[in-house]
């Protein structure tokens, strides 16, 4: 069965305890549940992994299986700081698609800089929770 690893960065094992109005109330664990039953229907398995931990994501990405399909990655605050982060996707051979729930173009001018972005290969930022399932939608599009 094809794979995709949905990945997240620091402090969003706290989610259902940070900002509402930015990041939509849910635990990172409801919306992995979500994912998990969407998964499930489309024939697709996950794995995830979150980690406050820089070193212990890059490690993940860069020991990435050959049968995994794709990342789906809110890298969360290393987005705007991490090269080690951004270099680890670079060189993965899959595609990467960033995801962030509040819209970092609209807040902090600290925020709108992605080191992430121009090496991923796409970004969903500022939809909330949805924006993981429609990440998932695009590669369920592309299971044969
Ligand atoms: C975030 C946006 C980041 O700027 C922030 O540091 C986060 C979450 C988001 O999902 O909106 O932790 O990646």
């Amino acid at each position: 069965m094809k794979k995709v690893l949905v990945m997240n960065g620091p402090n969003m094992e706290i989610l259902h305890r940070r900002d509402p109005s930015l990041y939509g109330g849910l635990s990172l664990q409801d919306i992995q549940d979500r994912l998990s039953k969407r998964a499930t229907e489309a024939g697709l398995q996950l794995e995830f992994f979150q980690s406050n931990h820089e070193g212990a994501l890059v490690d993940r990405l860069n020991s990435l299986e050959d049968y995994f399909q794709g990342v789906i990655l809110n890298p969360a605050a290393l987005t705007h700081t991490s090269v080690a982060l951004r270099d680890s996707v670079e060189a993965l051979k899959v595609p990467v698609l960033e995801v962030h729930l509040s819209n970092i173009d609209s807040r902090e001018d600290f925020r709108r800089v992605s080191l992430i972005s121009p090496v991923a290969h796409g970004r969903i930022s500022g939809l909330g929770p949805e924006a993981y399932l429609l990440a998932l939608e695009w590669f369920i599009g592309r299971l044969d």
